[in-house]
């Protein structure tokens, strides 16, 4: 079956998730978002990619990095950028996903930037636009949070210039996280030969081995000698039992703290996709600290996010 993110060309019309990405189209957005950078830096703030285009930004889950970053990025490639209120919205009144989006693709949509609870509804849109219409998934329940993956490879590549002999940590609540899965898809694709994904048992699935990662259930065998350690969040509001004894347990076995950071490399950098919840998996003295580049990671995501706006624009399907 043909990877619905690219076209017959192998180009990439629509972003989905990072797995079956081709390490190419990774490299285009990477190298893209680095002449974007600079971008953010100049005084007018814009370049003309999407001049004319409309992006329609629908956030059925809330955000404040992801949705404001889209928006600056399109702002930026001087789209029209629209935000649907989705609380006001006629969904509220049982308009289906599908029969939005054929509104708005009425209103002459060219990009549709869907974060949804569940997983797959941004796949269900991009098989029902029209061909010249592009779809960004920008979360979908814990299955794929792709722009987020590419950003947190834009700042590794950024910090330690090659994925090559890189040792990578993923730790906490790997089970509920869209943003693990991007990551060490991103990650493998990239060549990447050491991904950990660290956590309690109920936290981290036992056997991922088909994904190319090493499963630690312990903080300090899981980040030991790491050049990158990536904190999630716990994500409550995915969790259907009592999967964990409490968020201070959690940290106890689990939190990142300046004591156990040692365990890492000196040089080792510290990432968190956010929100953080300071003093469960990570500390604030962590967070803040000279390791951190939490901050330059959503700084990198305008660029990103320029980046793949403005390749999938200019890809017919
Ligand atoms: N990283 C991330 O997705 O943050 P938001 O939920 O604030 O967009």
């Amino acid at each position: 079956m043909r990877n619905p993110q690219l076209n017959r060309h192998g180009e990439l019309i629509h972003l989905l998730s990072t797995e079956g990405l081709p390490r190419a189209v990774i490299v285009q957005i990477l190298d893209t978002a680095a002449q974007f950078v600079s971008v953010n830096d100049r005084e007018v703030k814009k370049v003309p990619l999407l001049r004319g285009k409309s992006v329609f930004n629908l956030f059925f889950e809330n955000s404040t990095r992801t949705r404001t970053t889209f928006e600056i990025a399109a702002t930026r490639l001087s789209a029209d950028v629209f935000n649907l209120d989705i609380a006001r919205s006629s969904t509220a009144k049982g308009e289906t996903l599908l029969d939005t989006i054929a509104n708005l693709s009425a209103m002459a949509a060219d990009i549709f930037v869907v974060r949804h609870s569940e997983s797959g509804a941004p796949y269900l849109i991009a098989q029902h636009v029209a061909p010249h219409v592009h779809v960004i998934n920008a979360g979908d329940g814990r299955h794929a949070h792709p722009t987020q993956g590419l950003l947190d490879m834009y700042t590794i590549r950024h910090y330690k210039k090659d994925f090559a002999n890189l040792s990578v940590a993923i730790v906490g609540d790997v089970l509920h996280s869209r943003v693990a899965r991007s990551d060490i898809h991103a990650l493998t694709t990239l060549g990447c030969p050491d991904v950990r994904v660290v956590g309690p048992r109920t936290l981290v699935p036992g056997d991922l081995s088909h994904l190319g990662v090493r499963v630690c259930h312990s903080l300090e065998e899981g980040i030991r000698d790491c050049d990158v350690v990536i904190a999630l969040r716990l994500q409550n509001e995915r969790m259907s039992g009592a999967l964990l004894p409490s968020s201070q347990e959690f940290h106890q076995a689990f939190g990142l703290t300046p004591q156990r950071l040692r365990w890492a490399k000196p040089d080792a950098i510290v990432m968190h996709p956010g929100p953080v919840n300071r003093g469960v998996e990570i500390d604030s003295s962590v967070v803040d600290g000279t390791q951190s580049v939490v901050l330059p990671q959503v700084t990198f995501g305008i660029a990103v996010r320029m980046a793949v706006m403005s390749i999938i624009a200019g890809n017919e399907a």
